[in-house]
This record gives C-alpha cells, structure tokens and sequence, in this order.
C-alpha cells in the first residue's frame, strides 16, 4: 500500500473515533530516534533536530519549503498566520497530529454569520501528502520558537533514506 493510501486510511479510522491523544504527547517535542530520514519522539510522533549551531534537520527545512508552496497564501508567512486563515505555529501546538492530518486531508469549514472561511481537503494532492511529516515538523519548530522566521540558514544534507520515502510516496 502506498503511503499516500495509508495516510487516508489513517484519516479515515480518524473520523470513524480515537480516543483522546495525552496532552503530554502533544507538548513532547523532543528528538528520540531517527527513522527513514526524519525524526520522532518517544511517541513516535515526527519531531524535528535542531543542532546547536542552528542548523536544521533536512525534513524540517522541506517543511520550510512545502508550507510555503502550499500553505502560505491563506495561513500567512512562517506558519504566522493571515487575514484568511488561523496560525498554524499555534494550532499544532494545540491539535495533536492525528487531529492535524484529519484537518489537512478532510478540510474544515468554519460558516458562520461574520464569516465563511473553507480550509480545502488536501489528501488527493500528493504535493502535501508526502511532505505533510515535513510541514507538520516545521511548524512545531515554529511553534516552540526553535526555529526563527524566514528561511532556515543552515540545513543537514538530505538523507538516502529521506529520498528513498520520498520517491516511494510520488511514485517517481
Ligand atoms: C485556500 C486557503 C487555504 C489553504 C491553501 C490551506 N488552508 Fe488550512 N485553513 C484555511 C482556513 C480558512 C482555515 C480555518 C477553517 C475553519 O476554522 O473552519 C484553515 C484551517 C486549518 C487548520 C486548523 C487550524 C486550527 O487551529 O483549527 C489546519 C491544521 C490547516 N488549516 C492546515 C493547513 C495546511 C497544513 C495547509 C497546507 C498544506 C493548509 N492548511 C492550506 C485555509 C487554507
């Protein structure tokens, strides 16, 4: 199964009930073990590595990237949010990650009288699907101030492994 298939499987139990994620799992961003080029937590939530000299792991900085690809217009630069739409450096601070990819792939609508906001479902747009780990650990970096605005000055080199997943999601 791709991992494109998996996470709409994901996204699917998701709505169908989870029980409530710890609030500890959600606050954890510490940098546990490394897998497939990326890193996670103890909870084996994708997290991002920040070296002392400040540079970022490679999945953090494709983050950088993706959100501004395909985030930015509505939610504003650096994760900062906009006119449009809210902060996402807050909201992952705040969701945990399963409520974060149920958004993403499902989309959300917020209608009321003052406002008619539409956040649009991604998960058929492989563009964010394969980089959502990225996206999602960008932000948290954002979120706990590891990470300042603007473009990472300094980047690991991209992981085999990192590529590997990568192509294995686009089908290339
Ligand atoms: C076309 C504009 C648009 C784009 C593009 C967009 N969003 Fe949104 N998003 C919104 C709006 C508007 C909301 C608020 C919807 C609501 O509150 O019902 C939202 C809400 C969200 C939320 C919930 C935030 C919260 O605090 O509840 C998440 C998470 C989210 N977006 C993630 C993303 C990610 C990640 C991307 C890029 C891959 C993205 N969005 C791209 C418009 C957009």
């Amino acid at each position: 199964m791709s991992k494109m298939r998996l996470l709409l499987a994901a996204g699917i139990a998701l709505t169908l009930g989870q029980s409530a994620v710890a609030q500890e799992e959600i606050t954890d961003t510490a940098a546990d073990y490394e897998e497939g080029g990326r890193w996670y937590t103890q909870h084996g939530i994708p997290t991002f590595k920040v070296e002392e000299d400040g540079t970022v792991d490679f999945a953090t900085f494709s983050g950088f990237r993706r959100y501004n690809a395909e985030c930015f217009q509505c939610h504003g630069p650096d994760g900062a949010g906009g006119s449009y739409a809210p902060a996402l450096q807050e909201s992952v601070m705040r969701l945990d990650y399963y409520e974060f990819q149920d958004i993403v792939v499902n989309g959300k609508q917020e209608v009321n009288a003052a406002q008619n906001l539409v956040m649009p479902a991604l998960g058929q747009n492989p563009n964010v699907m394969c980089y959502l780990d990225d996206i999602y650990t960008y932000l948290r970096a954002r979120g706990t101030d590891t990470v300042g605005r603007g473009r990472p000055a300094k980047k690991q080199d991209k992981p085999e492994a990192f590529s590997e997943a990568e192509d294995a999601c686009m089908g290339s």
